[in-house]
């Protein structure tokens, strides 16, 4: 059946796009445990696939247990926007979400990202001019302002992609000169959510199912970040928590299972090489708060090998059993 973002259980429970970090590994990792969690991609340029860039195309690897995977898209031609959405529908997209929310210095200086916020026509037309050339549904992930909050302005611009088309809008409650300092206010999603009729997903600080279940009031669902480095399970946590009735069907697995999984998924999906590269500061993550968690961060940041990875885990376990 047809994706759409109407169909979908409410609350959606949503894994934040995160460059470096949501790839095809860290997805189907999620996955396994949370079926019912929706996945977003990194983001990927639409100017860079619509030049055939095999870097970006390889960035899009999708794996059916991900579906469906919402793809998301950075750039600032709409015409880049319609080649970059046939090919990623092609690759097995089951919607596409374009990015007006990213902060970084590179990305604005190109018109890119959060500057869309500043150019609410040129915003709205990539949202028309895509919704208008691909079968696919069309979301926006943006914040709730670039320099500062000004109500006006974020509801006119979240009210403008509505009428150009978008499907959803997920709602990171931080503006972009804030980056990720302070604290995400989630009150412009609650009361965008009251004056546009598409849904609305909020995103921004939700670091446990508590604040998931306290956060989600009127909107349509939640999205998780930087809380799941280290830690993918909080999705089925959280997912659990607003699903308690599908809980028994996917047990969690033991935390070093759990490492070993992801690295064979990393491995299967970038070969051996590149793989473990992008399993270093996985790993170095998922043993924080282990015991002699230092030293052995030395080591899983420069781990090479499956095989070398396998044993540090093995003697982590060891040795953090040894001292209970
Ligand atoms: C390392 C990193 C990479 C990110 N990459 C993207 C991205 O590709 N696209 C995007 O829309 N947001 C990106 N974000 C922003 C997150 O999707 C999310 O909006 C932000 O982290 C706030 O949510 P959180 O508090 O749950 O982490 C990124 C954030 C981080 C920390």
């Amino acid at each position: 059946m047809k994706f759409s973002w109407t169909n979908v259980d409410r609350p959606i429970v949503a894994l934040a796009p995160m460059e470096g970090y949501t790839d095809s590994a860290f997805r189907q990792l999620v996955k396994t445990y949370a079926p019912g969690v929706i996945c977003f991609t990194e983001f990927t340029s639409a100017d860079a696939l619509k030049y055939n860039s095999q870097v970006s195309k390889n960035k899009i690897t999708i794996d059916k247990l991900e579906q469906p995977v919402v793809v998301q898209l950075f750039g600032k031609y709409p015409e880049h926007f319609i080649e970059a959405a046939k090919q990623v529908e092609q690759m097995g997209a089951a919607a596409i979400d374009i990015n007006m929310g990213c902060p970084a210095r590179k990305v604005i200086a190109s018109e890119h990202g959060s500057a869309l916020m500043k150019n609410p026509d040129l915003a709205a037309e990539i949202v028309n001019v895509l919704s208008n050339s691909t079968s696919l549904e069309v979301s926006v992930k943006t914040r709730i302002g670039f320099a500062n909050f000004d109500e006006n302005y974020f509801f006119s611009f979240c009210e403008k992609l509505v009428a150009a088309g978008a499907k959803l809008l997920t709602i990171h409650g931080r503006t972009t000169k804030q980056g990720y300092s302070g604290k995400a206010d989630w009150n412009p999603a609650y009361e965008l959510k009251k004056r546009i009729n598409i849904p609305v997903i909020g995103n921004g600080d939700v670091d446990s199912p508590e604040s998931a279940v306290e956060k989600l009031k009127n909107l349509d669902g939640v999205m998780i970040g930087r809380a799941t480095f280290g830690n993918p399970l909080i999705m089925k946590s959280i997912y659990d928590t607003f699903y308690p009735g599908k809980k028994e069907d996917y047990p969690l697995p033991n935390w070093f299972e759990l490492a070993k999984k992801h690295i064979d998924l990393s491995v299967k999906t970038k070969g051996e090489k590149r793989g473990m590269i992008e399993m270093r500061k996985h790993l170095a993550m998922y043993f924080r708060g282990f015991p002699n968690a230092s030293e052995y961060r030395n080591k899983l940041v420069r781990v090479e090998t499956r095989d070398e990875a396998f044993k540090l885990i093995e003697e982590i376990k060891e040795f953090a059993s040894a001292q209970n």
